[in-house]
C-alpha cells in the first residue's frame, strides 16, 4: 500500500489488522468517534421583519420564517437554552426603503438596530452577529453601490463603514462583511477601533463564492426581484477557484479579521480544510439557503431522510475543520443532538 503525504502509516495488514472492530458497537463508535457535534457549534441566521404577524414563514425555506422583534427576542431565549453561542441577523426590508444609497442600511431605528437593542437587553447571554452587506437595503439587490453598470468598491466601503458603526453602537457583538469588497476588513477594524468599539469582532466572509445556492436566502430578505436577473460574479468568487481564497483568507487575516468564514459550505469543504490548515485561525462554515433546501425537499418527497442527513452534513463540516456552521437548522439539531 502506498503511503500518501496524508494517510497515517498502514500499522499492519489484514487477516491481523481488521478496521471493522471498531466499529461493531454503538459504544465504540462513540468512544472512537474524532469529532463531536454540540449546540456550541452553531450560530444560528434568522431573519427580522418590521410588524405584520409574529412569524410569516417563507416557503422556500420550510420550517424558517421572518420573525418580528418580540418573536425574535423569543426564538433567541430558546437558543440561548438549548446552547447555541451567537445568533445572525438577517434583515427583511420592504421595497420602499430600499434606495439607490443603502442609506437605510445605518438608520438608527432599523429593524436591525432595533432588533439588537431589544436582544441585547432581554438575553444578553447570547452573541449577536449581524450582516455587514447593503443587498437587503439596496434598490438593486447589490451588494455595494453602482454607478455606470459597475460596482464601486471604495465608495460602497465608505457606506459599509457607517453600517458596522451603527451595528456596533446598538451592541453588536460581531460584525459579518459578507460583500467581498476589497480592504474593507482593515477599514472597518480601524473605523471601529477608533469609534471605541475594538470590543467587537469581525467575522470576515473571507472565501465568499458567487454562487446559486443563495437563491432562497434572497428570497427570504426580500433582495431577489430586486437585483433580477443579475449577478454578484465581480465581486463574490469564482468556483473554479481555491488557490484564490487562501490570498483572500491572508489578507483578511492581516487586516485584522477574528474569525474567517467559508461560504457556501458543503460544496467548499476542500476550501474549509484548507483555510483551517493554513491560518489555523477560528474558521466557520455557513450551509447556506440552497444547503438546506435541498434537504428539506428531498426529505418533504420522502427521498431523504431529514434527520440523518441534517446531523450528518453538519458533522462532516467539523470534520472539514469548521470550529462552527451557520446553519438554519441550528435548533433542529440541537434537539435531534438530545435525542441521540
Ligand atoms: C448578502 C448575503 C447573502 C447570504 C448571506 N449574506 C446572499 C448573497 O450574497 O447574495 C446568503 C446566505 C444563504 O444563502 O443562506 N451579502
Amino acid at each position: 500500500m502506498s503511503e500518501t503525504k496524508h494517510s497515517r502509516q498502514p500499522f499492519g495488514q489484514y487477516p491481523r489488522i481488521r478496521m471493522r472492530r471498531n466499529r461493531s458497537d454503538d459504544w465504540v463508535r462513540r468512544l472512537t468517534a474524532e469529532q463531536v457535534l454540540t449546540p456550541a457549534d452553531f450560530i444560528w441566521p434568522v431573519f427580522v421583519k418590521e410588524g405584520g404577524a409574529a412569524k410569516e414563514p417563507i416557503p422556500s425555506l420550510p420550517g424558517v420564517s421572518r420573525l418580528t422583534v418580540p418573536a425574535l427576542v423569543k426564538a433567541a431565549e430558546q437558543a440561548a437554552k438549548l446552547g447555541i453561542p451567537m445568533l445572525s441577523l438577517f434583515p427583511y426590508v420592504p421595497k420602499e426603503r430600499k434606495t439607490e444609497d443603502a442609506r437605510e442600511a445605518y438608520r438608527k431605528g432599523n429593524v436591525i438596530d432595533k432588533a439588537i437593542r431589544a436582544l441585547k437587553k432581554a438575553v444578553p447571554e447570547i452573541g449577536i452577529m449581524s450582516d455587514v452587506a447593503l443587498d437587503p437595503y439596496i434598490s438593486h439587490g447589490q451588494d455595494g453601490l453602482e454607478r455606470g453598470g459597475r460596482i464601486l468598491n471604495d465608495e460602497t466601503i465608505e457606506v459599509l463603514i457607517k453600517q458596522s458603526l451603527a451595528l456596533a453602537d446598538a451592541g453588536c457583538d460581531v460584525v459579518g462583511p459578507s460583500d467581498m469588497m476589497d480592504g474593507r476588513i482593515g477599514r472597518i477594524r480601524d473605523a471601529l477601533d477608533a469609534n471605541g468599539y475594538s470590543h467587537v469582532k469581525i467575522m470576515a466572509y473571507s472565501a465568499k463564492y458567487a454562487s446559486n445556492f443563495y437563491g432562497p436566502f434572497r428570497e427570504a430578505v426580500g433582495s431577489k426581484s430586486a437585483l433580477g436577473r443579475a449577478d454578484k460574479r465581480t465581486y463574490q468568487m469564482d468556483p473554479a477557484n481555491g488557490d484564490e481564497a487562501l490570498r483572500e483568507g491572508a489578507l483578511d487575516v492581516a487586516e485584522g479579521a477574528d474569525m474567517l468564514m467559508v461560504k457556501p459550505g458543503l460544496p467548499y469543504l476542500d476550501v474549509l480544510w484548507r483555510m483551517k490548515q493554513q491560518f489555523g485561525m477560528p474558521t466557520f462554515a455557513y450551509q447556506v439557503s440552497g444547503e438546506y433546501a435541498m434537504i428539506k425537499a428531498a426529505a418533504q418527497n420522502g427521498w431523504l431522510d431529514n434527520d440523518k442527513c441534517v446531523l450528518e452534513a453538519l458533522m462532516c463540516f467539523k470534520r472539514a475543520g469548521a470550529d462552527g456552521i451557520l446553519t438554519y437548522s441550528a435548533i433542529e439539531a440541537c434537539t435531534l443532538l438530545q435525542k441521540l
